[in-house]
């Protein structure tokens, strides 16, 4: 098993924008760490990794199932030089960074399901949850907090989750370094940011249509208790996925959980 504590020091060494890199073998949510971290003052950006999670939390105000050992759970607290409208910028740039990692693994057709799932055979296998501290029109931080399923069975999933949730496992070799994977996501996640600082999210966006693989996709989307469908066509230059209705009509998504359908 992965010595975690020694292991992870040498990330502040191989990425130079990291100032810090924690472990705890359990935690609550490693998103509430990062912010309590944050708000001392430590050393930033870093990254809080947790081996388990008593309350991981997703996105809309689910949970996160977070079993010792079988996923990663981490989150990256930094403080970019973007106003706080840029920010969901930064979650598409955390997913397009983790299908990077994913391709480069040799994992067949990751997806990038609006707005930031991974789906792997059509099957969940990661998710972000980005939350921020701002004052006035300032961002004092952001935390890019992402959970991947890595070795889960189908029956180590709750059995609400089972037809929807997927591992890694069976893509995995042998020579599978968690602290390589972990440590070229970060990479990843910072090199979107260094980028963003200076176009904006231009290159982001491009490149996130280019890459997503869900442009032309047709979804399902739940809005004032009314279920819209529509195509996908791109993003518009704030990072929102404009999705085209039947009628001809273009939306805008924020941050709206879809459907594939
Ligand atoms: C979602 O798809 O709903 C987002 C899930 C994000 C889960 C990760 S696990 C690490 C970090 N800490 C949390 O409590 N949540 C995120």
């Amino acid at each position: 098993m992965l010595d975690w504590q020694k292991e992870i020091s040498q990330l502040p060494e191989r990425i130079s924008e990291l100032q810090g890199a924690h472990y705890f073998p359990s935690l609550d949510s490693t998103n509430l760490k990062a912010r309590a971290l944050g708000r001392e003052d430590i050393p930033a950006p870093f990254v809080v990794v947790a081996g388990a999670q008593t309350a991981g939390r997703g996105r809309m105000g689910r949970s996160w199932e977070s079993p010792s050992e079988l996923g990663l759970y981490f989150s990256l607290w930094c403080r970019p030089e973007l106003s706080p409208s840029e920010a969901p910028l930064l979650t598409l740039a955390t997913g397009l960074a983790i299908k990077r990692v994913l391709l480069d693994l040799g994992i067949p057709n990751p997806l990038i399901k609006w707005p930031n799932d991974i789906l792997v055979n059509g099957k969940k296998v990661s998710g972000v949850l980005a939350e921020m501290d701002t004052q006035r029109n300032e961002i004092l931080g952001v935390i890019l907090g992402v959970g991947i399923n890595l070795f889960e069975e189908k029956t180590d999933f709750p059995e609400e989750l089972q037809e929807i949730a997927g591992s890694l496992k069976a893509w995995l070799k042998d020579d599978f370094n968690l602290i390589d994977f972990l440590g070229n996501i970060l990479s990843g996640i910072f090199s979107q940011i260094h980028q963003i600082e200076k176009d904006h999210g231009k290159a982001l966006i491009q490149a996130w249509e280019q890459e997503s693989g869900i442009i032309g996709q047709s979804l399902k989307v739940e809005r004032a208790g009314q279920s819209i469908q529509g195509e996908v066509q791109g993003l518009s230059p704030e990072g929102h996925l404009k999705l085209k209705t039947p009628e001809g009509k273009v939306l805008a998504l924020l941050a709206e959980d879809t459907t594939l359908i």
